[in-house]
């Protein structure tokens, strides 16, 4: 029987383990992302007690502000809240809106006065655009990325708080990358305990099936080939042979998967 397949499976078993991504969310969903089986974040309540017009805001005192309402659309009437946006549509969609505000200056020519203009600036953040991601340097800490493309509209870190209320911060308005923090009981990590998760389920089914097996195995090589001892036990050479192939396999993961890595001596004799 040919070892090379065998060490390939135990490879790809252990891959299963060592390749699973942490910190990104197993869902692609705006508004909950799915850590693992048992743990959440979900915003989907932050706008549960905000009419449609109204956004979690915050000022800084630069001029620069910022409305957010969670993963869910608002309406933006910036005519309403007394802003003036160079623009014939001000009423925008979205779930954050960072506000600046951009002065254009006229000055005297040729005896003509032009006042000065204050016109804001409105970046929209739609709630389609929103992924969850894990801080950079802190993978426990989570936060959400507007994002238009490339394009990085701004960052939100998730800050949990067991407090009723939530908070939206403006962090720093400058640059291309604004930064707010989230400070909120939906900002937390929910766990929940299901009854037996789908990995167990197959946990289950394999030990069963390695049983089956196993029992199976020795019978029939006892009553029909009429075998005794060690030899009952089914493919006894590929168990004995394990411990070398589960090390190829380890090798030949760990070294990123190139085979070339396996041609040890040892292996090559095998093979
Ligand atoms: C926006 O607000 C202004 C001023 O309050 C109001 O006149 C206008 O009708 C509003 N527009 C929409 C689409 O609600
Ligand atoms: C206002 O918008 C018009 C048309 O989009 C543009 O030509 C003009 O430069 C803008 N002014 C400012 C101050 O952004
Ligand atoms: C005043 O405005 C004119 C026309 O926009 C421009 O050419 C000139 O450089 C400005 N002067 C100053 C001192 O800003
Ligand atoms: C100012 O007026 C002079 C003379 O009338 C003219 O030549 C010049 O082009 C004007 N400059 C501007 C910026 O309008
Ligand atoms: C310039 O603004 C001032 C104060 O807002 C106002 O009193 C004045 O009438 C304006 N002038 C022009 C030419 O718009
Ligand atoms: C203000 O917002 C406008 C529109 O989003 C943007 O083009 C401009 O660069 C911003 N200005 C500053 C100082 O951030």
């Amino acid at each position: 029987m040919a070892k090379f397949p065998n060490f390939l499976i135990i490879a790809v078993l252990l891959s299963a383990v060592k390749c699973t991504d942490v910190g990104a969310c197993l869902s692609e969903n705006p508004c909950v992302c799915d850590i693992d089986e048992y743990n959440k974040i979900d915003l989907t309540q932050v706008a549960q007690q905000l009419k449609d017009d109204e956004f979690l805001e915050d000022f800084d005192g630069a001029g620069n502000s910022v409305y957010f309402r969670g993963c869910k659309d608002g309406t933006f009437n910036a005519t309403a809240r007394k802003l003036n946006v160079n623009s014939t549509n001000p009423v925008f969609s979205g779930s954050l809106m960072i506000v600046n505000t951009t002065y254009v200056t006229f000055n005297y020519t040729n005896g003509t006065f032009y006042n000065t203009t204050a016109f804001n600036g409105v970046q929209v953040g739609k709630s389609a655009q929103i992924k969850f991601t894990a801080v950079e340097g802190q993978k426990s800490s989570h936060q959400i990325v507007y994002k238009s493309g490339e394009k990085v509209i701004a960052r939100i870190e998730l800050l949990c708080s067991a407090y009723d209320k939530s908070f939206i911060k403006l962090i720093n308005a400058e640059g291309t990358d604004p930064t707010l923090t989230f400070t909120s009981r939906y900002a937390c990590v929910i766990t929940h305990h299901p009854g037996m998760s789908t990995g167990s389920v197959l946990l289950l089914i394999f030990f069963i099936s390695v049983v089956v097996y196993l029992v199976g195995g020795c019978l029939i090589l006892y009553f029909i080939r009429g075998a005794r001892g060690l030899e009952m036990i089914p493919n006894i050479d590929f168990w004995r042979s394990l411990p070398g192939l589960m090390k190829d396999g380890i090798i030949f993961l760990f070294s990123g998967c190139s085979p070339t890595s396996i041609t040890t001596p040892e292996t090559y004799d095998r093979i």
